[in-house]
């Protein structure tokens, strides 16, 4: 059992920051080592690239879900009381094809597009769409209210109120484990280092995860508006492109997107795939632009290729000791970061307590 409560959490993405944010909140000591930070762009720092908005993708009785169901709470919070966060709601329209049928998307997406998803009775107003509400070659559909966070202001945020807690930030590449325990910025021993790494997780030395694979996501920003967030389960594009978009609160823009692709690295624009995706986003939410304009009426902010820390079965959020440190790993969340991030940091806070010898929260974690 450790004999103080100084805890390096290692990575600033959104995982990362809420696990700190937690810990803090729990009463621990808190340092947060990591070589990217909000305000960053680097293709191998995800947080701040992605859409980011709740649409649960995991499967009922899983940890997965209740990692989903307590963010979901967080976020709803944040949502309607703190308007700093940059979170704000905005209802989901989610169509269905028949055609799209056990493909990579249908699949990652399966709880999504179900008709009778867990979420159903958790969200505000979930209904199936009626027939006048179906649109383009859609079969069927469903709508319910949730939240889209705008990324860059959000991050920023998590910083502030770590910092506000005595959260200290530290910014070092990390060679190896043995290292990290001696970056509390007391000086003091380590209790437990927080392994919130993402992509990284692959390509550290070490032991090294060969099951953490990048999953490509390319987006167009753009300064159109929409009235509510759309998704659909295919295109005719190919089995590794889709459709959904996305306004970003506070002036963040609106998120075209995208790709799901496996194992791909590529973090280079391909420009064909670009003007597929707007205009597949056109077709699926014309008031982006005028009647009759097609996508030259789209204003684009950037268009960029960011990649999901996908694990090949699952977030691995589990105790290690690795030689005399202590270490809680909390990586590999996908697709799925922001709208989990919440249940993951309160499931390694409780490792953490564990490795503390804590019974529980000291400051009960305000969700
Ligand atoms: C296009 C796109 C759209 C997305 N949309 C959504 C969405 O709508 N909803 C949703 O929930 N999720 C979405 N995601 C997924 C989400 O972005 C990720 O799951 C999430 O950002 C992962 O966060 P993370 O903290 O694990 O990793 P990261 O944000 O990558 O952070 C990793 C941190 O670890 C640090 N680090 C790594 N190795 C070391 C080292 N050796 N030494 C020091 N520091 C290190 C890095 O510097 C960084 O600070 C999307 C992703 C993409 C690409
Ligand atoms: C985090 O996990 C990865 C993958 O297992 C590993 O390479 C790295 O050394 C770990 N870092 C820490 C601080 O535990």
């Amino acid at each position: 059992m450790a004999s103080n409560n100084n805890i390096v959490v290692l990575g600033a993405g959104v995982v990362g920051l809420t696990t700190a944010l937690l810990l803090l909140q729990r009463g621990y000591s808190v340092t947060i080592v990591a070589a990217h930070m909000p305000g960053d762009t680097d293709p191998y720092y995800t947080s701040p690239m992605a859409g980011a908005n709740w649409w649960p993708v995991s499967l009922p009785n899983t940890r997965e879900q209740d990692w989903d169901r307590i963010t979901y709470l967080a976020l709803d919070r944040l949502a309607s009381e703190v308007p700093e966060a940059g979170i704000h709601y905005q209802d989901a329209i989610i169509y269905k094809r028949n055609k799209d049928q056990d493909t990579v998307m249908t699949q990652w997406q399966q709880t999504l597009l179900s008709d009778e998803p867990w979420f159903k009775g958790l969200v505000r107003g979930f209904r199936k769409l009626n027939k006048e509400e179906i649109r383009g070659d859609a079969d069927s559909g469903t709508r319910f209210q949730s939240v889209c966070i705008n990324a860059g202001v959000y991050l920023a945020w998590l910083v502030g109120e770590c910092r506000k807690r005595g959260g200290v930030f530290k910014r070092r590449m990390v060679k190896h484990v043995e290292e990290a325990g001696e970056w509390h910025h007391t000086g003091g021993k380590v209790a437990c280092v927080v392994n919130c790494t993402g992509l990284l997780a692959s390509k550290l030395g070490g032991v090294m995860d060969a099951k953490v694979t990048p999953t490509r996501g390319q987006i167009v920003l753009v300064r159109n508006e929409i009235e509510a967030m759309y998704d659909i389960s295919g295109t005719d594009d190919g089995d590794e492109e889709c459709t959904y978009l996305m306004m970003r609160a506070a002036g963040g823009g609106t998120v075209i997107g995208g790709s799901y692709q496996k194992g791909n690295w590529d973090t280079n624009v391909d420009q064909s795939m670009n003007n597929r995706i707007m205009k597949r986003a056109i077709a699926l939410a014309p008031e982006l632009v005028k009647p009759g304009q097609g996508i030259e009426a789209l204003d684009v902010i950037r268009t960029y290729a960011a990649l999901r820390p996908l694990r090949i079965g699952g977030v691995r959020l589990e105790r290690e000791k690795i030689g005399k440190t202590e270490v809680v790993h909390n990586y590999g969340a996908g697709g799925f970061g922001y709208q989990a991030s919440y249940g993951m940091a309160e499931y390694s806070a409780r490792l953490v307590d564990e490795v503390c010898g804590r019974k529980g929260p000291e400051e009960k974690a305000k969700l």
